[in-house]
């Protein structure tokens, strides 16, 4: 689905809100104000989000129309005040952390919850059942993407936590990832030769598939280059299919092409759209292969991958039949994620992959 229909969807929705006539919301304002003097409307703002069903609908979703735009431009480096705003909220969704909350969580969730107070709870369990992270990047980022669930999860905050708990409550199993995965999307094929479910990794054998790389990394940039040759800028102006996952290294980003060009170089070469020659994209096949494949969910940021591919190294070292193959280095360990910017942490699929070899 569309990553491209929902950034339109947004930047609609904040053209229009810029001409509208509505309240003002903290948020409208972040380029204008200076973060202390935003408190108390940042504070509103947060009540309006949380608030019950059929509560101030229009301006729950200017605010998450707003923070969303925000959010991207940030990732492509403008200062924009989204990092500011936001700690404001994380202030207050930090504040006065503790007892009452452990109290609360094991009452009965009510169905409707009234107050700020009690809606605040729920929304810092939400944070701490899906962010174990102090990175406050992460932190950011993911309490913006919850907010955004807001739009259209039923029950408000309170949906929400239910469905954070019911995701959370037990280690994640391929099973729950394959869930995760987007449909509808075409994704590599593998047949998994050996898996270690406890510890959250598998090795798989990979047909042939295609990609399409930038070696522009820089966040938000690389992934609009790509994104922006699959939907047709390039030389033939053709539009694809988005696919799943996008990989990363420390010095790659690559999309999947879609399956007309797997298993066949002369087509993919000669055949496949050809980037314009300004847009720094190359298309590359990729044979059959054998790979390590470690799961987790969240939002995963460098340092949290770094993390997991030692977590890889440390399992395929105990285990002894496999052993990380050559590759050249950075692309011996990759970051697959499979869902788009917007889906909430505990519904994310991210993995690291390493190409290994059996140890004879
Ligand atoms: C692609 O679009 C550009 C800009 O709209 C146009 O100049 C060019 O002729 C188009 N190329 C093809 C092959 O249709």
């Amino acid at each position: 689905m569309s990553i491209k229909l929902l950034a339109i969807t947004t930047l609609l929705v904040c053209l229009a809100m810029t001409k509208s006539l509505l309240p003002t919301f903290a948020i409208k304002t972040v380029t204008a104000t200076t973060a202390n003097s935003a408190t108390n409307s940042a504070k509103a703002d947060l009540r309006l989000l949380l608030a019950g069903r059929g509560v101030g609908l229009e301006g729950k979703e200017e605010v998450i129309g707003c923070l969303s735009t925000l959010r991207r431009a940030r990732a492509e480096g403008e200062e924009n005040g989204f990092n500011e705003y936001v700690d404001e909220l994380l202030e207050l969704v930090d504040a006065r952390r503790g007892g009452f909350t452990k109290l609360f969580s094991r009452a009965p969730l009510a169905l409707n919850v009234p107050s700020f107070r009690v809606n605040l709870l729920l929304l810092r369990r939400v944070m701490e059942l899906t962010d174990t992270s102090v990175e406050v990047a992460a932190r950011r980022n993911t309490l913006a993407i919850i907010l955004s669930q807001l739009k259209t999860t039923k029950g408000g905050v309170a949906g929400l936590l239910r469905e954070a708990e019911r995701r959370t409550r037990n280690a994640v199993s391929m099973e729950e990832m394959i869930s995760r995965t987007p449909e509808g999307l075409e994704t590599p094929k593998y047949k998994v030769v050996e898996r270690f479910e406890g510890e959250g990794w598998e090795i798989r054998e990979y047909n042939d598939y295609a990609l399409c790389s930038t070696r522009n990394v820089e966040g938000f940039s690389g992934f609009q280059t790509l994104a922006g040759y699959i939907f047709g800028k390039n030389v033939e102006n053709r539009t694809m299919a988005m696919t799943t996952p996008v990989f990363m290294s420390p010095d790659k980003m690559s999309f999947v092409m879609p399956s007309d060009y797997w298993g066949d170089e002369a087509k993919l070469k000669n055949e496949a759209p050809t980037p314009l020659a300004t847009s720094d994209v190359e298309k590359e096949a990729v044979g059959k292969k054998l790979v390590a494949a470690l799961w987790f969910g969240g939002v995963s940021t460098k340092k949290i991958s770094e993390r997991r591919k030692a977590e890889l190294q440390n399992f395929l070292d105990g285990c002894g039949g496999f052993g990380v193959g050559d590759g050249d280095g950075d692309d011996a360990f990759l970051v697959a994620s499979y869902n788009d910017p917007f889906t909430a942490p505990w519904k994310r699929r991210n993995e690291i992959l390493a190409n290994v070899q059996r140890k004879k």
